[in-house]
């Protein structure tokens, strides 16, 4: 079947913005009773930036900037946008709207969605399916998180492990044909958004908490053992649904939370390492930006190009899980 039920949703940009300061493992040694050594080898976490000046809808903001700005998309042509996020400045208005103000996407409708880690995954899975349902052309998914302002520094569990940075990506549903030719959006090799799978668990919810006026807290190790099973499951999940091998994807894109979590993926998928590229080592845990900002790292790097069959898979708070399969 032709026409916008088997049309695809477009990645055309990538662009992300982290803050200036950086807060290395010795500085964090010197604030809890921590070392280097042992943040590296439990998580592969080095450094992390720190927002000073920036709020999450500035770097939401610029983000935006850079991935309008290399799709060639004016925000005055994007229809929605949706922020992924857990750590807004105000609970109203909401962040997209913000960001809206700041790039001048006049004629976008906004919100934000809130799921943690797994955000930017569910983000772009609405924002997939609203462009599918007609009304939406063009859409602005962005993941952006203040994580600093939700810890409790003096708690080295949790303290070591985040970060701070906003990533974007500006999605496309019109159809890729020049005029006269015929679509091929809804074929097998056409770019685009081509599966998703989502879930969440809230009985097991208050294993990884961050309240109003209480610091994120978290069981590690069930949070641990939750994503090395659940994220591979869900992976499994769109490759079997798609008839495609774990050796067919050329990219996979992890949630950025702890190096062990994803060797552990690429060993029960019997694959190497080397298709999980990371980033974790700069700016740790991100939360919902931390996957646009690898895909952002990787575009500029061009370590990822045009044809590529890709697979982002996001885990966290909730809990939650979720695995898209796009082709860019
Ligand atoms: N520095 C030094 N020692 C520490 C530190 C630290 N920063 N933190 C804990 N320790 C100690 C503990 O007190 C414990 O000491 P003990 O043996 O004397 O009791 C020892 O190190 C081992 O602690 P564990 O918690 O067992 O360490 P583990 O190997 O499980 O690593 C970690 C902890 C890194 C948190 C790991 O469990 C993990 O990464 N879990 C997953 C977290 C995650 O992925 N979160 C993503 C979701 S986040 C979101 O959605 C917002």
């Amino acid at each position: 079947m032709k026409g916008k039920y088997n049309m695809r949703t477009r990645i055309i940009g990538t662009g992300s913005c982290l803050p200036e300061k950086i807060l290395t493992n010795d500085e964090l040694s010197r604030m809890v009773d921590t070392s280097d050594e042992w943040i590296k080898t439990r998580t592969g976490i080095e450094n992390r930036r720190i927002a000073k000046e920036e709020t999450t809808y500035s770097m939401g903001a610029e983000a935006a900037k850079e991935a309008l700005l290399q799709s060639k998309t004016a925000a005055e042509d994007i229809d929605l946008i949706i922020a992924a996020t857990s750590s807004a400045e105000y609970a109203f208005p909401n962040t997209a709207s913000l960001i809206q103000k700041e790039i001048g996407a006049d004629g976008a409708a906004c919100f934000d969605v809130s799921v943690a880690c797994s955000g930017f995954i569910v983000a772009l899975n609405i924002a997939d399916a609203m462009i599918k349902a007609g009304g939406v052309k063009k859409a602005l998914v962005i993941g952006t998180e203040i994580m600093s302002g939700q810890l409790d520094w003096s708690d080295r569990s949790v303290c070591v492990l985040f970060g701070d940075g906003a990533g974007a990506v500006v999605l496309d549903g019109n159809c890729q044909h020049d005029k006269g030719q015929e679509c091929n959006s809804g074929k097998a090799n056409a770019s685009g958004i081509i599966d998703a799978d989502i879930h969440s668990d809230g009985s097991r919810g208050l294993v990884l908490t961050c309240g109003k006026d209480t610091p994120v807290n978290m069981n590690g190790q069930e949070v641990f053992k939750f994503a090395v099973k659940k994220v591979p499951e869900s992976i499994q999940t769109v490759l079997k649904r798609n008839n495609l091998t774990a050796d067919d994807i050329d990219c996979y894109i992890l949630h950025q939370a702890n190096l062990r979590i994803i060797e552990s993926v690429a060993k029960r998928l019997k694959l190497d390492i080397e298709k999980f590229p990371h980033n974790m080592d700069k700016y740790g845990n991100t939360s919902a930006a931390s996957i646009p900002i690898l895909l952002a790292e990787l575009n500029r790097e061009h370590r990822i190009k045009s044809g590529d069959l890709l697979v982002l898979s996001g885990f966290g708070a909730g809990l939650s899980w979720g695995s898209l399969l796009v082709r860019l």
